[in-house]
């Protein structure tokens, strides 16, 4: 079944679609299981294995975030030198909050927002339309796009190569591609009077390595990218302070925020890669997470996440056409 989510309903609806894409979902997509009082994307997507909630409470942060990211990058839903793109991909979309702005702003474009979690409010502008993939597999769509968009998808990856790849095949000649992901919390910025928050962090990047995934990732794509055949890579470093510490009144605010938000998300941050991944039990996992929230909340420490966003354009001479086919193929092979 093709699925598209349809517009003016107030409650998720889709239908069968060929326009789009053959990506194959059932209603299945929709039962997302609980584990400690908070849901997880489906397990028809158990291979996605998202260690993260997909919740009311984990999308009021996602969308608090969506704001964090205007403010740290003056207001810019993106960086990459765009001219009027008529087809965009948005990886990962989450609530969509990104993918509704950028359709907003763009009514020449067709917008497509896809994610393993249907949760995605159906009152969209009518350029954009919501689907249901996971992304790490083999993407069926029957276009190309002038750019791709992925944000916040760190700690989910487990082959960035095919996913760079898959966004180097699906783009035109000149499309862009942009990611754009934090890190956890930079080591270097951690001061010795951080032993909880050090502690957490060993673990958390400890888990995420354990399931397969690589907590650094943000560091490497632009290698990755050039090494795929991308040219004009560019990144980007914004620092999101954590905390009221700055003296400039705007980053003062954005500070505030942004521990607000790493405040509020760190339990959902947590629960399954400390209790599932690494075996804590539910009460270390809390008695640590009480020591993590006072050492947050000591501005003499001026911690700060660092946020990297990687741009890189296909060539303009890059193959098109029969190569993509040929290249899912092999994909498919692997
Ligand atoms: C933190 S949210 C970010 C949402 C959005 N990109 C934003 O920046 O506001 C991460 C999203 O990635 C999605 N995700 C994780 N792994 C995925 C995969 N393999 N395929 C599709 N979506 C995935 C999750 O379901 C979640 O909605």
């Amino acid at each position: 079944m093709d699925l598209e989510r349809t517009p003016g309903h107030d409650s998720a609806v889709y239908l069968e679609n060929d326009r789009l894409s053959t990506i194959t979902v059932d209603s299945d997509v929709f039962a997302y299981p609980e584990e400690y009082g908070r849901t997880y994307h489906s397990l028809q997507f158990e291979e996605a294995n998202h260690p993260f909630p997909n919740d009311e409470e984990a999308q009021d942060l996602e969308r608090e975030r969506h704001q964090i990211y205007l403010d740290l990058h003056d207001d810019k839903l993106y960086l990459a030198p765009l001219r009027e793109p008529q087809d965009v991909l948005d990886l990962g979309t989450g609530t969509a909050e990104w993918a509704i702005a950028f359709a907003d702003k763009n009514p020449q474009a067709t917008i497509i927002a896809v994610d393993i979690s249907p949760i995605q409010t159906t009152w969209v502008p009518p350029n954009l339309l919501c689907q249901v993939l996971d992304i790490e597999r083999t993407w069926d769509f029957n276009r190309l796009f002038h750019y791709i968009h992925v944000r916040d998808v760190n700690c989910s990856i487990y082959r960035p190569e095919i996913l760079v790849g898959q966004a180097f095949q699906h783009l035109h000649p000149e499309g862009w591609f942009e990611i754009q992901e934090p890190i956890s919390l930079d080591m270097q910025n951690i001061s010795p009077s951080s032993g909880y928050l050090t502690e957490w962090l060993v673990n958390f990047n400890g888990a995420v390595r354990h399931t397969g995934r690589d907590p650094d990732l943000a560091r490497k794509y632009e290698d990755i990218m050039m090494k795929q055949g991308f040219v004009r890579v560019k990144t980007v470093i914004k620092h999101l302070p954590l905390g009221w510490w700055p003296l400039d009144p705007k980053l003062k605010k954005l500070g505030a925020s942004g521990l607000r938000n790493f405040l509020n998300g760190l339990e959902g941050f947590s629960l399954r890669l400390f209790t599932q991944t690494l075996g804590w039990t539910r009460g270390e996992l809390e008695v640590l997470l009480g020591h993590v929230r006072t050492e947050l909340k000591d501005m003499k420490a001026q911690r700060y996440m660092p946020i990297y966003t990687v741009i890189g354009q296909k060539p303009s001479e890059a193959a098109v056409g029969d190569s993509v086919l040929e290249w899912l193929h092999d994909l498919r092979d692997l």
